[in-house]
């Protein structure tokens, strides 16, 4: 086991580690920015269903379901098409709405998840036509749907996802891409820009590692806290959502994830000088808006944990602590500003004496309902 664990003290944190790896071997083979080229080969034969869907329907679990409200953004950003992302166990027993013009998109990292396989049969029985997006090849959820796009992310043995879920954002912000320029709602200067970006990803994915340290050391301050708010607002909600996911699965701290405008109707009432807030505040079209909500945290004495973009000296001015992550183009951030918060939940479970690993309660795949 020393030996899988790679010189690292858990699989979770070797995953970490693995992701700007893992994600350019997700974009291996499927993306060259400079010949202006990709290609999402398992839609080949579904390119037609899917540009002239009606509606994107996501169902998922879990960090996958994080993975989809990314998704949602990206898909109605670049293609316009409306899209809706379901807990694939509300949509099964919910007597859901779906037509043969709906394209649905299940993504599981075991491909193994009971719910999400008995929504896909489900819509299957509708007429609609369903995509995977799984890590594991040749797993259920791969072999009941139509087409799909593996993630390759490659074993992920961490009951907390980390690079599934990174591997799972690329593959669709590829789909996004390449749908919104087909469709012709991605005009292709910015199409080809988007393409640098992402292939750019791993390197910064590589220097946001980088704080580490840093993060171990934020963990160590925080670690005996009670509940953890965080908050971001755009692409950067669902991020909030899964850095609060991988808290309270391996530390056991209550944590809820917020789109930042949505505090004023409640969890603004928790915050006192005991309850660090942590804040994705990345410059984009939003920062403003997010600097403002920083100032009410603020206010109210919160503790203040801040993701900001490089050089960033307005947040910082601010905040407790800030963690900087390299500068990119707003639609791809949460692969970037994922990586602190994983690091934050890992190092304040090891400082809790959590496994890690294993946490409990928890299974790697929920294959029962
Ligand atoms: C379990 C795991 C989660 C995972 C979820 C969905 O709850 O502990 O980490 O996100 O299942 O799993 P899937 O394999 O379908 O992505």
């Amino acid at each position: 086991e020393a030996i899988e664990k790679g010189g690292y003290e858990h699989f979770m944190l070797k995953e970490i580690n693995e992701q700007p790896r893992s994600i350019a071997d997700c974009m291996r083979g499927r993306l060259d920015a400079q010949a202006g080229r990709l290609i999402v080969g398992g839609l080949r034969d579904y390119i037609n269903k899917f540009q002239n869907a009606d509606r994107i329907i996501i169902i998922a679990c879990g960090t996958s379901w994080h993975a989809g409200l990314v998704a949602e953004y990206l898909f109605e950003e670049f293609a316009r098409i409306p899209v809706e992302v379901e807990y694939a166990s509300e949509f099964r027993y919910r007597n859901p709405v779906i037509n043969e013009g709906d394209f649905v998109i299940a993504i599981s990292q075991s491909g193994e998840t009971a719910d999400t396989l008995a929504a896909i049969e489900l819509a299957k029985s509708k007429g609609a036509t369903i995509f995977g997006v799984c890590n594991v090849v040749g797993s259920s959820i791969a072999r009941a749907t139509h087409a799909g796009s593996y993630t390759h992310a490659g074993p992920e043995i961490g009951v907390a996802s980390t690079k599934a879920f990174t591997a799972q954002i690329s593959v669709l912000t590829m789909m996004a891409l390449m749908l919104g320029y087909q469709r012709g709602t991605l005009a292709e200067s910015k199409y080809m820009q988007l393409l640098n970006e992402l292939e750019a990803i791993p390197a910064k994915v590589e220097k946001a590692l980088e704080s580490n340290a840093q993060i171990e050391y934020i963990a160590s301050q925080y670690k005996d806290a009670r509940n953890f708010l965080y908050l971001g607002r755009g692409y950067n909600f669902p991020v909030a959502l899964e850095g609060a996911l991988k808290l309270k699965e391996i530390s056991y701290i209550h944590a809820e994830g917020y789109p930042a405008a949505e505090m004023k109707h409640g969890p603004i009432a928790l915050i006192d000088e005991e309850m660090p807030v942590v804040f994705i505040a990345t410059k984009d079209s939003s920062y403003e808006k997010i600097v403002s909500n920083i100032q009410e945290v603020k206010a109210r004495k919160g503790k203040i944990i801040a993701v900001v973009t490089e050089g960033d000296t307005s947040v910082k001015s601010m905040a407790d602590h800030v963690i900087e992550i390299p500068a990119t183009h707003e639609a791809l951030v949460p692969l970037l500003s994922v990586i602190p918060l994983q690091l934050l939940s890992y190092h304040i479970a090891v400082m809790r004496g959590c496994n890690v690993d294993q946490p409990r309660n928890l299974a790697k795949s929920v294959t029962v309902e």
